[in-house]
């Protein structure tokens, strides 16, 4: 029987016959993107070069030799390819368990096509048992948690973590999230957020969801 990682595996190993020839590329954050960097390294003649939505996605790409630039250094982004946390029937998602959220919305917004890989238990019906991160600025922090209570949030500060931005991260449970793109915007509006996890505005293209079936492509 394969497991969840083996899911995760071959959703990322879908992705590299969505790559555009010589191009610079969009990688994102986490076990399933760090699936698709391994994938990538075996196939790193055929792209110019990453754009990497975190230090530690940088580092795994160098590590495989693949050339890493600075997003000001590239004209555009055709793809950008990254994991989910949650995704919903509208390829909306909650993203930022591993805490890379701002940058990979920074990314995911300058790309024109975003693939994102997952196996299938991240598949809901409504987004929102998965906490919602959201980034603060850290003097804001006990403003941005009172303003989440209001939004019928729970909000927890996860302890001992520092975004690569040099923020914190509270992730708000109890959040049945029926208008995605109505609460990303809320959530946006309180002074002290950088980002929130909710890649409802911008969601993705084309899902690439590894089951027991095979990897199921699901576009959006
Ligand atoms: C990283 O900040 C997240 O947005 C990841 O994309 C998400 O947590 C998925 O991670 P896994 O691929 O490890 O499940």
């Amino acid at each position: 029987m394969m497991t969840q990682n083996a899911y995760k595996q071959a959703a990322a190993q879908a992705a590299i016959a969505f790559l555009p020839e010589q191009a610079v590329i969009g990688v994102g954050t986490g076990s399933t993107a760090n699936y698709f960097i391994d994938e990538l390294a075996k196939i790193k003649g055929r792209i110019d070069g990453a754009v990497a939505s975190s230090v530690a996605t940088a580092e795994r790409l160098k590590s495989h030799g693949i050339p890493v630039y600075e997003l000001q250094q590239v004209d555009s982004l055709p793809v950008y390819v990254d994991g989910a946390d949650e995704i919903n029937g509208h390829l909306q998602m909650i993203k930022g368990g591993g805490g890379a959220l701002t940058r990979e919305k920074i990314v995911a917004a300058v790309a024109e096509q975003f693939i994102c890989i997952a196996d299938h238990s991240k598949r809901v019906r409504q987004l929102g048992e998965f906490p919602l991160p959201v980034e603060v600025i850290p003097m804001a922090r006990s403003h941005v948690a009172r303003e989440l209570v209001k939004l019928g949030g729970r909000p927890a500060l996860r302890e001992g973590f520092v975004t690569d931005n040099g923020n914190l991260i509270l992730d708000v449970w109890g959040l049945a999230i029926a208008e995605p793109i109505k609460l990303e915007s809320e959530i946006n509006q309180i002074v002290g957020v950088v980002c929130n996890g909710l890649f409802a505005r911008r969601p993705a293209d084309v899902l690439l969801l590894g089951g027991p079936d095979g990897v199921e492509t699901v576009r959006g």
